[in-house]
């Protein structure tokens, strides 16, 4: 997909797949370092996270294992309900484990708040948190996120896995929407 495919829905291009890239090449050697003779088990989070799932853990040496959680904190809008629920648990035993979640994004920080609790409770060894994107309202929660892809404005943003009503996860880059697919 590409913007020629969005027609008018798209009103900009927030970040390019290029930065996108180089982004993730700088984190993905930071989390080298930072866990030089471990393994870690990397947990994304459905479904957003699939795209820079598949795009971090391809830059990294590290040995890792890959498992998956689904949670919803969204309904189809734009809006965070602040019921989150597990839809899919994770298949993997997190006793003694270093965990990484990777996250798209953390708007509230209500559904990450929630699942690092959660996670924290299985007895892992660590639990850190990488995500591609973060909106300003995350600095209301007391929540260390040691991985930040881009510090973007508190605008809903579609592509690189983020969709609007399931639409436009496919997009190599993230974008905003012009407002009239949002009165539809
Ligand atoms: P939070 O609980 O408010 O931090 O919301 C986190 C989840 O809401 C993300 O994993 C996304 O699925 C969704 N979300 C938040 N902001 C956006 C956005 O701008 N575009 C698409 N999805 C979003
Ligand atoms: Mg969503």
């Amino acid at each position: 997909m590409d913007p020629v495919d969005m027609g008018d829905d798209l009103a900009g291009v927030l970040l390019s797949e290029a930065q996108i890239a180089a982004r993730l090449d700088e984190l993905a050697a930071q989390i080298d370092r930072d866990y030089a003779g471990k393994a870690v088990l990397v947990v994304g989070v459905l479904k957003g996270a699939v795209m820079v799932m598949a795009d971090l853990v391809r830059r990294l040496h590290t040995p890792v294992q890959m498992d998956w959680m689904a949670v919803s904190s969204y309904g189809s809008g734009t809006k965070s309900s602040g019921v989150v629920r597990i839809l899919k648990d994770l298949d993997t035993d997190l006793t003694g484990r270093h965990v990484l979640i990777v996250e798209d994004i953390i708007d509230s920080g209500l559904t990450l708040s929630w699942l690092l609790a959660n996670l924290r409770s299985r007895g892992p060894e660590s639990v850190e948190i990488a995500t591609m994107l973060r909106k300003p309202g995350a600095a209301k929660v007391d929540v260390d996120v040691r991985y930040v892809g881009f510090d973007i404005p508190n605008e809903f943003v579609v592509g690189y896995g983020l969709d609007y009503a399931e639409k436009y996860r496919n997009l190599p880059f993230v974008g905003t929407l012009a407002p009239h697919v949002y009165s539809h």
